[in-house]
């Protein structure tokens, strides 16, 4: 190649990298639209079907204005359009779902937690050692945490039911220790399955507290529930709880051994510890792969593991001094139960 020849092929090189950027950039574009979509009230309104001229009287926007947003959520699925005399146009059913929060699935705490991560990607050159987990914790665990509502009891009883002895102990009634509480996902949908079961919830971040106190009583469990704002490694109760879940996909590496140690010391002699496995798609694509490539960075500067598969955790739990420890496979995702020995 001449000197013209290299120079045109650099170019080249550079454009294709220049495109692929911008096709990078396409989701996080729309996410952005779809955020001040719901901000000015567009999401209420196409709910129903509804016209271009509406939307932009609705928000005094002029209708080019509009119909250029209703192109980018038409070619993003966010909305279809009806067949009639006029076109109109309605959100996807995924969407609709969304905007309806399920079991309070929400559109806004996804987006708070995909900028919260995008802060995080931006500063993986930091050299600052510390994982700064205040700052995120709640929107975090707001995105986590689903209300109990029949739809989460229903996901959650399946998960139960793939391990029978746990869920026995869990309708027996006790106390189960929830470590990682969050804002109550879990907790709260597992109290109003088992109305005989009292709980202690323990939770570092003391907004996420807050917030999970307030769940508790509006799910009316209050009063069987004791929520502790503490570092999970300083419990210093002693054979007091029949289970226990730890939410270990949130647990950096430092805290991990000496968490398990003070749950096992907590638990009663026999008592069970259960953990879930969360792992990334199992799609082999390069989207997947890019996926979960981005989730294990901003995992890194949270300073968790990334993933930990179920025999990653068995043998954490063994390690740990758990006893039989167990894998079951439930529709959730595989789950890792293990025993305080005597
Ligand atoms: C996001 S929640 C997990 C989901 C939650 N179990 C649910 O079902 O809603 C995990 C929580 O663990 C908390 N956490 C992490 N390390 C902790 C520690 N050492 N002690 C107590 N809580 C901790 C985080 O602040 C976070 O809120």
């Amino acid at each position: 190649m001449n000197d013209e020849q290299v120079e045109v092929a650099d170019l080249q090189a550079a454009l294709g990298a220049r495109e692929r950027l911008r096709q990078w950039a396409d989701g996080g574009q729309v996410a952005e639209l779809l955020y001040a979509a719901s901000a000015s009230g567009w999401l209420d309104i196409l709910k129903e079907p509804t016209t271009v001229e509406a939307l932009a009287e609705n928000s005094g926007v002029s209708t080019e204005r509009a119909r250029r947003v209703i192109e980018v959520f038409l070619a993003a699925e966010v909305v279809r359009s009806l067949e009639g005399p006029s076109p109109a146009y309605v959100l996807t059913t995924e969407f609709a779902a969304l905007h309806r929060s399920p079991a309070g699935v929400r559109l806004d705490d996804t987006i708070d937690d995909l900028a919260a991560a995008r802060n995080r990607i931006r500063s993986a050159f930091s050299p600052d050692a510390r994982d700064h987990w205040e700052q995120d914790a709640l929107i975090v665990a707001r995105n986590w945490g689903m209300l109990p509502t029949a739809a989460s009891r229903a996901i959650f009883s399946m998960a139960y039911n793939a391990v029978p002895e746990y869920r026995d102990r869990l309708a027996a009634g006790g106390t189960l220790l929830d470590v990682g509480s969050g804002v109550g996902g879990a907790l709260l949908t597992t109290l109003t399955i088992f109305t005989q079961l009292r709980a202690v919830g323990v939770e570092r971040a003391d907004d996420v507290v807050q917030e999970l106190r307030t769940r508790a009583e509006a799910a009316g469990v209050a009063s069987r529930l004791e929520v502790r704002c503490a570092d999970a490694r300083e419990l210093s109760d002693e054979a007091v709880c029949e289970v226990a879940y730890w939410a270990q996909a949130f647990f950096p590496r430092d805290a991990r051994a000496s968490t398990l140690a003070a749950v096992r010391r907590a638990l009663v002699p026999g008592g069970l510890l259960m953990v879930q496995e969360l792992t990334p798609s199992a799609q082999d694509t390069p989207e997947a792969q890019l996926h979960s490539a981005l989730g294990a960075l901003v995992a890194e500067s949270r300073g968790v593991p990334p993933v930990c598969t179920a025999e990653e955790l068995a043998a954490e739990l063994r390690d740990g001094g758990f006893e039989d420890v167990q894998v079951a496979v439930s529709p959730v995702g595989r789950l890792v139960v293990g025993r305080r020995g005597n």
